[in-house]
């Protein structure tokens, strides 16, 4: 057989020009002086829905569960309205009852009755989420409501009158008080108790006890214990380092409160902004389409001041009148909608919130807000309607029934459209059908894919007809928490930003996951009650969000590489021009940047790089494997870089 074989001098030329390549440094010319191309104000943002026990357990500060008694089974099988609460006989002797004769209001419709039959203490304890984490010389503060419903044995007693007294302590997991207050039940209704606990040490599995010991029965509800440092200290506020971690990605909006959870396991479990407002005691959880339970004590109140409190917009969703096409187990023809008759009702909670956000304090909804102690209008700009809905003929009807009504009503908010579940196929064609027919201002597209569609896929709205509806990418995900996966995403996020014409938002999904808990992965931030683990995808969310402009500008690599994604923009703030460099290749790569066409030099940069094995990840509980660092990088018109394999580097270039 003859061999084929190179001839030796041809061998040499080849590797000479393989060599020449490797040298030669790829180019970069970026058209730093030119006027460049409009970037959305809003690109990036997030996306939060309590799933993963993101909201109660999570970020909503409060540290008891189950505060209302209101857990069922249909959350979970092994629920029931004592969950998370244990009754100890402690010296005395008694027991404890579930109660609906005398509610504080139908919206908290269970109560529970602690009997004390023999003289001695009787508790009832809370075990928190998974324990109470409490930190010595802290304050805690506690609050509830009790009501005396007799003294001594329970019948006869119509005319035995006086107090009965309730201690309500911080424990540790050994049974030591961290911490105590009194009360004195004295009235037959429900009366307000509060104190303020310090606790004497650190636990980071206390408990709460309510203890009673004096033969009676006192009614209790909604049992509350928050740390005082919330963040911005604000009361039924959210937990400080979760908030912050979320504040340090600089979003220029939340969406909230879902995905899935926002249009609900069926009609009755339809999100109703209106039943979490006002006292938590007279709001109405119910269950959480995830598993578990919804206080919605983190309500619309608090979703709007966080937006507020983080400079972010605000981007609250609203079911479009249909449930969520997997409701009642099922998956994809569950669909329910809202019969016609009740639509005007449904389509007036639609109105009322904008009015609620945005009305002034003399409207019925905007004095509910000032009554909360918001007199000031949030602001309110954007409204989603839908979220990866089926698009059927009867979400369609009613879709066009709220969209026009809001845009009769309030020509001045931005409606976000739905084209479901996916970067193609019925729904995704289904719904920019609709959304262009009825020329809705911008509809949310998801997409959870692997890292290489996302590599493939960084084209995707270069093509897209700028005359239609914007895009808002409103979940999207390549499916895992490596660098890679997060280079992936950084790499098309430069698209995005290349796109930042018609891509008005995006936001990454999901944002929050609690060790234990997590039902849906890969997530942004995971957590446990004492610790915050940003995952490496929220270093490139982070990086991003605090690296945007407001221009983007052309640029040109020569040659193109398929490993090699650029983004630069102009913040027009500070001046500041800015170089997103992504390589997703496991080589360096030799880079020469030049800036053409500015008529000012360039001062010295900053090069912040994130970088590291392909294959690592932040893991919860340890300390992250691969974070950011910056460094000073000399700069000029045109100048050397060396981009890390496997790194996303953003330079930083203020001009003279
Ligand atoms: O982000 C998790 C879920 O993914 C959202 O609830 C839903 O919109 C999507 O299917």
């Amino acid at each position: 057989m003859k061999k084929h074989t190179l001839p030796a001098l041809a061998l040499t030329a080849c590797l000479a020009q393989a060599v020449m390549a490797a040298d030669q440094p790829t180019t970069i010319t970026v058209q730093a002086g030119a006027p460049g191309k409009p970037i959305s104000p809003d690109l990036f943002g997030i996306f939060f829905e309590d799933l993963n026990y993101s909201a109660d357990g999570g970020l909503y500060a409060e540290l008891v569960q189950n505060r209302s008694f209101e857990y069922a089974m249909v959350e979970q099988p092994s629920w029931n309205n004592l969950t998370a609460w244990e009754l100890q006989q402690r010296g005395g002797q008694g027991g404890v009852v579930v109660e609906y004769g005398v509610p504080l209001n139908a919206n908290n419709p269970h109560y529970a009755v602690l009997e004390i039959r023999k003289p001695g203490d009787v508790a009832l304890v809370n075990s928190g989420f998974d324990g109470i984490p409490v930190k010595a010389g802290e304050k805690y503060d506690v609050s509830l409501f009790a009501r005396q419903l007799y003294i001594g044995g329970r019948w006869g007693s119509e005319n035995r009158h006086g107090a009965l007294p309730l201690a309500v302590r911080l424990e540790g997991a050994d049974g030591a008080v961290l911490g105590e207050a009194k009360f004195d039940v004295t009235e037959r209704a429900w009366k307000p108790f509060s104190a303020t606990i310090t606790a004497s040490k650190t636990d980071p599995k206390a408990r709460l006890a309510v203890v009673g010991s004096v033969p009676g029965g006192i009614a209790l509800d909604e049992i509350s214990l928050f740390p005082e440092k919330t963040f911005h200290n604000r009361p039924n506020g959210l937990r400080a380092d979760l908030a912050q971690i979320i504040a340090d990605l600089h979003p220029k909006f939340v969406r909230f409160p879902g995905g899935c959870l926002t249009h609900g396991n069926g009609l009755p479990n339809l999100y109703r902004w209106k039943d979490t407002i006002g006292p938590i005691e007279q709001r109405k959880g119910q269950p959480n389409l995830w598993g578990y339970h919804q206080s919605v004590g983190l309500g619309y109140y608090e979703y709007f001041q966080f937006c507020e409190d983080i400079g972010a917009k605000p981007l609250p969703v609203v079911a479009a009148g249909v449930s969520c096409q997997n409701s009642g187990h099922m998956a994809g023809i569950g669909q329910q909608a809202i019969p016609m008759e009740d639509m005007p009702v449904y389509i007036q909670d639609v109105l009322d919130l904008i009015e609620w956000a945005n009305g002034p304090v003399t409207s019925k909804w905007g004095a509910k807000r000032a009554a909360a102690g918001h007199p000031e209008p949030f602001g309110l700009q954007y409204l989603g309607i839908g979220n990866e809905d089926h698009i059927t003929p009867e979400f369609n009807q009613r879709f066009k029934m709220i969209f026009d009504a809001v845009k009769k009503a309030h020509p001045e908010i931005t409606v976000v459209g739905t084209v479901g579940p996916s970067p193609a196929g019925f729904d995704y064609d289904e719904g920019w059908k609709t959304a262009t027919e009825l020329k809705v201002p911008i509809v949310d597209e998801h997409y959870y894919q692997k890292p290489e569609w996302f590599l493939t896929n960084g084209g995707r709205y270069d093509g897209y007809d700028r005359a239609k509806s914007k895009v808002y990418v409103g979940e999207y995900a390549s499916r895992g928490n490596t660098l890679f996966n997060a280079l992936a995403e950084a790499a098309y996020m430069t698209s995005l930003e290349r796109n930042g014409d018609v891509v008005h938002m995006a936001s990454y999904a999901p944002l929050l996951a609690k060790v234990g808990h997590t039902q849906w992965t890969p997530d942004l931030i995971y957590f446990t009650n004492e610790g915050v683990f940003p995952t490496v995808n929220y270093y490139v969310q982070a990086l991003f969000g605090r690296n945007s402009g407001d221009c983007w500008l052309p640029s040109k690599i020569d040659p193109a590489s398929k490993d090699l994604a650029v983004s630069a923009v102009r913040d027009s703030k500070s001046g500041d021009l800015v170089l997103k460099l992504v390589n997703t290749s496991r080589e360096p790569m030799p880079l020469r940047i030049a800036l053409d066409g500015s008529t000012k030099l360039p001062a010295s940069a900053t090069a912040t790089v994130l970088t590291g094995d392909p294959g690592a990840k932040n893991d919860a509980g340890n300390a992250p494997a691969v974070t950011p660092k910056t460094a000073p990088l000399a700069v000029g018109p045109t100048f050397a870089y060396a981009a890390p394999a496997s790194s996303l580097t953003i330079i930083r270039i203020p001009f003279h």
